[in-house]
């Protein structure tokens, strides 16, 4: 009885796999680890409990790792890993002109300063991260807030037409701020507050759990007819800076860091939003040129990250934006303003 049901449910999933190659222009239904054959929810909660989010995770675990997190034998685990890599399409390749047709609808949301979406080639872009990295108050969070609000903008404006999604570890976020910064733009203010979901993540689990949770509530919004097109982590390293404290402790950090980021920017590709996280580092006094400071996360953020943007302080109002190893773009810097009305240029 069981098992039909999972034939059924898999014949369905081909028809939607189908259906969304056929069509480019349908940007793909993200598929939870339920939907794997032989995984109940009680074995999607041992999965996720082990950290296995996402069908992608599934798709790259060994058998024995899978089987010992889920307490199956090693030939469900097989099956299960089997089916998650045909639906992640790991290890299966796309011709050019796919991934042609994808960049072409890349995305960019202005920063309010010309100068910054200069520096970034045009504004922040979908389909990939954006790191904000710097000392506290250089701008990380205020920089957040005023794209929170400019990719809601209509495209002639310079935003995306899109609704965001913001994972708060610190507590950080301000709707009085978000108000200050619509208004500056024109914008209803009330509209501007419903357009942002806003969860806070108590730990890092949890941080990494509410990915797939803006997963699920994006593809319901999609289906009012509402995009999210941006996905805010505000602070992607914090939880996962106190929780792992000591050497011994580090790789297991970076591991799970790492697969945040990449459940990331698969939101980002499949949604075409943009993601961006926020990194503290400590300044170091004694040091003004080249990049003097060590973002935690090290490595990892600096390999996914597409865009870094180290941030630092100026006289008053002014923050000083680097550019920092673009694969594409010049390293470069840009000056500008956080005032009442948000970010502005110099
Ligand atoms: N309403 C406002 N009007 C003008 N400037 C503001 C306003 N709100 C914040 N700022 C400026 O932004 C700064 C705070 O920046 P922000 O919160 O973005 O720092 P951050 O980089 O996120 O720091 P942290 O690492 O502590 O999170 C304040 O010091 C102030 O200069
Ligand atoms: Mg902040």
């Amino acid at each position: 009885m069981a098992k039909k049901k999972e034939v059924n449910k898999e014949s369905e999933k081909k028809e939607q796999t189908n259906q969304s190659s056929k069509n480019a222009d349908e940007e793909k239904t993200v598929l939870d680890i339920e939907d794997l054959p032989f995984v109940g929810p009680a074995t999607a909660e041992k999965l996720r409990d082990a950290g296995y989010y996402s069908i992608e995770a599934i798709a790259v675990a060994s058998p024995s790792e899978l089987s010992a997190a889920a307490e199956i034998g090693e030939s469900t685990a097989m099956k299960i890993i089997s089916a998650a890599r045909k639906l992640a399409n790991v290890g299966g390749f796309e011709t050019g002109d796919v991934v042609y047709e994808r960049r072409k609808k890349v995305g960019k949301i202005t920063t309010g300063s010309n100068s910054l979406n200069d520096l970034l080639g045009g504004g922040v872009e979908t389909q990939a991260i954006t790191e904000l990295f710097g000392e506290f108050g250089s701008g990380k969070t205020q920089i957040c807030h005023q794209l929170a609000v400019n990719v809601q903008l209509p495209r002639e404006q310079g935003g995306l037409n899109g609704a965001v999604v913001v994972i708060d570890t610190e507590g950080t976020f301000r709707p009085e701020r978000i108000i200050q910064m619509a208004e500056a733009k024109g914008l209803d203010p009330d509209k501007a507050l419903k357009n942002i979901y806003v969860a806070q993540a108590y730990n890092s689990n949890h941080q990494m759990l509410l990915v797939d949770n803006a997963k699920e509530l994006a593809n319901k919004l999609k289906k009012d007819g509402i995009n999210v097109r941006l996905l805010i982590v505000d602070s992607l390293t914090a939880h996962f800076r106190a929780e792992y404290v000591g050497r011994g402790t580090l790789a297991d950090r970076q591991q799970k860091l790492n697969k945040h980021l990449h459940d990331l920017l698969r939101f980002g590709e499949v949604f075409n939003a943009a993601i961006v996280v926020t990194n503290q580092v400590m300044a170091k006094p004694d040091q003004f040129f080249g990049d003097p400071t060590k973002p935690v996360g090290g490595h990892i953020v600096a390999h996914t990250a597409t865009f870094r943007i180290y941030l630092r302080k100026s006289k008053g109002e002014l923050r000083v934006a680097r550019l920092i190893d673009s694969p594409h773009l010049p390293e470069s810097e840009a000056i500008f303003r956080v005032t009442e009305r948000g970010i502005e240029d110099k």
